[in-house]
């Protein structure tokens, strides 16, 4: 997406990614857009697909202990939110680099970064075996948690923020028409679910389980009974069944590097922040983050002014607290503690039922969910 907003702002990028094509086109992950994420993909012109394939969705359910509870986030916030895979976006970005004939240099290997306190950083690759160095004016690290450029800067100027999570996601892709038209998030007494979707045909779903879950242990035939326990409602409410064509295990954590900046490095996305899955904020920060990085270079290469460049960690990392925020409270609040304290068992369960009755704590969930404006 970087890549993307500065060719329009008639900025040269070189792209360079250690997987293939194809495998960051297959790669399964979070579907849930801000309508700021899908207002900037109409603008940027990558709507096309995203606006004949994406589902919009009004709100979401929310099922505490099997009653099925509704949550209008479109009623409470005259903003709703779209279901397309991140994965979709990725290939709509693919194929509008390559349409561009804009450098995306796939399967790179021994990537490194140097002199980033200087005014010429270097990158560099090797591709096939060969090696390059590129001298550039800036370097984006969008390269994921486990990326090289964060642990490219000194540890002694960055400061790290992390929590762990005692359990994990296991998720699932199977061929079942989805029987809500919107997502279900459920706590049952055996622990959270969640039932999405990714179109008409696919269903998407997730069961807690432990961070270090063994996939084997969990044939087809398990997988479906438990996440029919877990989801069904009173209401007669389950999701339909069909073939699992992808399984997974996610790890769950919150983690912030601060500041998002070494000189001339900057980080976006993943490869500085990193939050739970429950409310899918991931791809929605990282779309953030590059937005204000576009808008930040194009100041500089327009006027030579520094300001945006140089409030840009500060003014990303307000978007990041505030969404650490919602994803760690959407993942205590609906997960199954591990921890046998009773008061945080019954603290928990006063939450939910004040969030099921009062409509300004729906509203504040809504507003959370469905994101703020990017500006
Ligand atoms: C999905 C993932 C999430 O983390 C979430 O909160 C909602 C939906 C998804 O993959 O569809």
């Amino acid at each position: 997406m970087l890549g993307h907003l500065l060719h329009l702002s008639g900025i040269d990028s070189v792209i360079v990614e250690n997987r293939s094509k194809n495998y960051v086109i297959e790669r399964v992950r979070a579907g849930v857009l801000e309508q700021s994420t899908v207002d900037l993909m109409i603008e940027s012109g990558m709507g096309e697909r995203l606006q004949s394939q994406g589902l919009c969705h009004d709100g979401i359910y929310i099922n505490v202990f099997g009653q099925r509870h509704h949550i209008d986030m479109t009623a409470l916030t005259g903003r709703g939110i779209t279901v397309y895979g991140q994965n979709e976006v990725v290939k709509d970005l693919i194929a509008a680099r390559v349409r561009a004939r804009r450098p995306l240099h796939f399967e790179v290997a021994k990537v490194s970064v140097d002199e980033l306190g200087s005014k010429r950083p270097k990158i560099r690759f090797t591709k096939r075996g060969k090696p390059s160095e590129i001298r550039c004016d800036f370097i984006a690290g969008c390269d994921g948690f486990h990326g090289i450029c964060r642990p490219s800067i000194p540890e002694s100027h960055l400061r790290i923020y992390e929590r762990a999570y005692p359990f994990g996601w296991l998720g699932i892709l199977a061929d079942a028409a989805p029987s809500s038209p919107e997502l279900v998030y459920s706590r049952h007494q055996r622990g959270f679910a969640l039932f999405s979707m990714r179109s008409n045909k696919v269903t998407r779903l997730y069961l807690q389980c432990a961070p270090d879950e063994d996939l084997t242990r969990w044939p087809d035939d398990r997988i479906w009974k438990e996440l029919l326990i877990r989801l069904q409602s009173d209401d007669g409410w389950k999701p339909e069944t069909g073939p699992i064509t992808r399984k997974g295990v996610t790890g769950m954590r919150s983690f912030v590097a601060e500041p998002m900046r070494y000189g001339r490095l900057f980080l976006a996305g993943d490869s500085a922040h990193i939050v739970p899955p429950t409310g899918a904020k991931g791809l929605n920060l990282a779309i953030a983050d590059v937005w204000r990085l576009s808008h930040a270079l194009t100041e500089f290469y327009k006027s030579g002014r520094e300001e945006l460049l140089d409030s840009y960690s500060d003014e990303c990392l307000r978007r990041v607290w505030r969404a650490q925020r919602f994803s760690w409270r959407m993942t205590t609040l609906l997960h199954k503690p591990v921890s046998k304290n009773a008061f945080d068992q019954r603290r928990q369960v006063a939450e939910l039922e004040y969030l099921m009755e009062s409509r300004a704590a729906m509203t504040s969930l809504a507003e959370n969910y469905v994101g703020f404006p990017i500006e």
